[in-house]
């Protein structure tokens, strides 16, 4: 809905019901429906107005993850929407295209009201012609979002609660796809860009395709790379995102599966879902070319040329400019000690900020993982940079914008940080673990920009 220059979006948390099982409903949550939300089309330098009502029999909010915006429309525990009420947020979105999102964030009830439902697409783009650049880019035709979540079912087919889980919260066996359960796509076009979300509350994929394909990834969670590049595995932790560009011939079908998350040295891996292998969606290769009749019989023997290079895949060698921070730019080191569900040995409280970040200075923040369970690490009114990870330089999947980002057991990472624009000496800001269960238990700090 356009209104002069102002992008505005009416969302309402709703009650509703659910059949991730044929002939059971179940109750879930959305916005605007029973499950998930509508995806929000943003644009870089475009005002967004947000209203967001709330038909929920509890308080809520709602958080843009991945957004830079003042700390007042952030939507975080500070911005509560009591039942019967409405709140809405004004922003003007002034990054680089991106895939992101937007769940509640209630202090001490995330965890069940994202698994429940509530969760959207934020779809930001910007002036880059990506289609022209050759990356695909049509929405639901060759550009294609799929929020993946995991679910655990009763044996009758409702949904269980998410407090039912080891101590990283509730991992499920059931794969819902954009609110599908065995989800097919088929694709229109030889090359296809798949958008990844990690919408689910604790679950770590490693998300690769059955025959072990290679394909490109082109963005992370802030954006495209500044190249892409090969592999045959995305990784993913809750709240991260990675765009990927693979290439399906007609005929064939293909099978993307989660297996082997690089998870680094967990104490009990079954514990944390590490082993298990997930079948996530299938996806079956365009139609053959209308006028090859006479083709097929050819197609039936011609031999799938290997991926070898991005340019494979009609990707341009430079995707997008991403300057590099240079950690001796930094003139403020802070640390983060994760452990036990609190940060340096502290639980969240809505009362207490941990600091005052003065705006537009960059700062190394030291995240450490001091358990023997996966955390991971987000922070809010930013997109920051991997420095190194235990003094490595970060992998290929890392050296983009990121927002959250894994921190394996026992290891350091290291993040370079920039707080633009927007100060409030009041409100505050979240950092925490996106283990939706960690951070209800108190996972999280606060600070302000200033
Ligand atoms: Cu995706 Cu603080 O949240
Ligand atoms: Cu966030
Ligand atoms: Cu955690």
């Amino acid at each position: 809905d356009m209104d002069g220059d102002v992008a505005t979006f009416t969302l309402t948390a709703q009650t509703g019901t659910s059949e991730f099982v044929p002939g059971t409903t179940t109750a879930t949550w959305g916005f605007n429906g029973a499950y998930l939300g509508p995806t929000l089309l943003l644009r870089r330098g475009q005002p967004v107005r947000v209203s967001v009502r709330n038909e929920l029999p509890e308080t809520t909010t709602v958080h843009w993850h991945g957004i830079k915006l003042p700390a007042a429309a952030d939507g975080g525990p500070h911005q509560p929407i009591e039942p019967g009420d409405s709140w809405s947020a004004e922003f003007t979105p002034d990054q680089p295209a991106m895939t992101g999102w937007y769940h509640p964030h209630p202090h001490g009830n995330t965890a069940q009201q994202v698994y429940r439902g509530l969760a959207g697409l934020l779809w930001l783009q910007d002036d880059d012609d990506a289609a022209e650049a050759g990356i695909p880019s049509e929405y639901g035709v060759d550009d294609v979002p799929l929020v993946v979540q995991d679910k655990r079912l009763a044996e009758d087919g409702e949904l269980m609660d998410a407090s039912f889980g080891t101590n990283v919260g509730v991992l499920g066996q059931t794969i819902v796809v954009n609110g599908q359960v065995n989800p097919l796509f088929e694709a229109e076009r030889e090359v296809t860009r798949f958008r990844l979300v990690n919408g689910s509350n604790t679950r770590v994929y490693g998300f690769r395709f059955a025959d072990g394909r290679t394909f490109a990834q082109i963005a992370s969670d802030g954006g495209l790379l500044a190249e892409p590049f090969l592999t045959d595995a995305v990784h993913l932790s809750p709240g991260e995102r990675a765009e990927i560009v693979v290439r399906l011939v007609p005929g064939e079908t293909a099978q993307l599966i989660s297996a082997e998350p690089r998870m680094g040295s967990v104490a009990d891996p079954d514990d944390v879902g590490a082993r298990d292998e997930l079948a996530i969606l299938t996806v079956t290769g365009p139609p053959a070319a209308a006028d090859a009749g006479a083709q097929e019989d050819a197609d039936a023997d011609r031999t799938v040329p290997a991926v070898t290079a991005p340019e494979d895949l009609g990707l341009p060698a430079v995707l997008a400019e991403v300057p590099r921070h240079r950690a001796d730019d930094a003139v403020e080191t802070r640390q983060f000690r994760l452990q036990g569900f609190q940060i340096n040995s502290r639980a969240m409280s809505m009362s207490r900020i941990d600091f005052a970040a003065p705006v537009d200075q960059l700062e190394l923040w030291q995240v450490v993982n001091m358990d023997p369970i996966p955390h991971n690490f987000h922070i809010h009114n930013a997109q920051f940079q991997v420095h190194d990870v235990d003094g490595a330089e970060p992998p290929p999947d890392l050296a983009g914008w990121k927002d959250t980002v894994y921190v394996e057991p026992q290891r350091t990472t290291r993040l370079l940080v920039r707080f633009e624009r927007y100060t409030d000496p009041e409100v505050p800001y979240m950092y925490h673990c996106h283990l939706l269960y960690h951070e209800d238990e108190g996972m999280m700090g606060q600070f302000t920009v200033v």
